[in-house]
């Protein structure tokens, strides 16, 4: 059987990717894919556990190291269990988030170096790279106004405003660094012009696909 596709959805906080992914999962479905839809961190019982542990208040003050080998763990996890079965097996993966998460927040916004993190890639993920990745953009302030009316601030969405402009400006420099995978979408637009750019986007890829 033909391995499936992996595609994941990045952007800083209020991006509205969530919304999208549904979307995306919509439209995909109706093209005739069979879909898998996951999220980092988390996907799995255990990495939803290990979700908490980094989202949570418990552990304000964790050091940078054990938060990303936290991700890292969590992602070897979800890679074992869902992310590489459902490939084989034909599905097609969308996922919430993923390393480049790590690049743009561990990475940019806690000044963790991009080598440290290439290694730990290497390692937990060998040559398994998604096929396509959206990231979602919008001014640092009209993301955290809109995560800001979801309710209480995760441990990562009370860092300051010079946090996120780091992580959005890492975003922004790896996918211009790598048109073939990356799509940078404005998410700084009603929900549906988002969708319609998201959607052409998918069209053109099955396409090629
Ligand atoms: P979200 O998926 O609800 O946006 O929340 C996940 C949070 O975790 C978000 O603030 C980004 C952060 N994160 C990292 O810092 N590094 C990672 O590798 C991943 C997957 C997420």
């Amino acid at each position: 059987m033909a391995s499936g596709c992996f595609i994941t959805v990045e952007g800083g906080e209020g991006a509205g990717k969530t919304t999208q992914l549904e979307f995306m999962r919509e439209y995909l479905e109706q093209a005739g894919c069979r879909m898998t839809l996951t999220r980092e961190p988390g996907g799995t019982p255990l990495g939803e556990e290990i979700r908490a542990l980094l989202l949570g208040h418990r552990h304000d003050s964790m050091a940078l190291a054990t938060e990303t080998l936290l991700m890292f763990a969590a992602r070897a996890e979800h890679l074992a269990r869902v992310i590489r079965p459902a490939l084989a097996a034909g599905r097609w993966v969308l996922c919430d988030r993923f390393t480049d998460a790590t690049y743009a927040y561990q990475g940019g916004g806690r000044g963790l170096s991009p080598g440290r993190i290439a290694i730990l890639e290497d390692w937990v993920q060998g040559g398994l790279r998604p096929d396509l990745t959206l990231v979602f953009d919008l001014p640092v302030a009209v993301g955290l106004e809109r995560a800001g009316q979801r309710g209480a601030a995760d441990r990562f969405e009370r860092e300051e405003m010079a946090f996120f402009e780091r992580v959005r400006a890492a975003y922004l420099d790896r996918a211009r660094r790598n048109p073939d995978r990356y799509r940078i979408v404005d998410a700084d637009r009603p929900i549906e012009r988002v969708r319609a750019e998201v959607e052409a986007i998918l069209a053109a890829w099955l396409e090629c696909y």
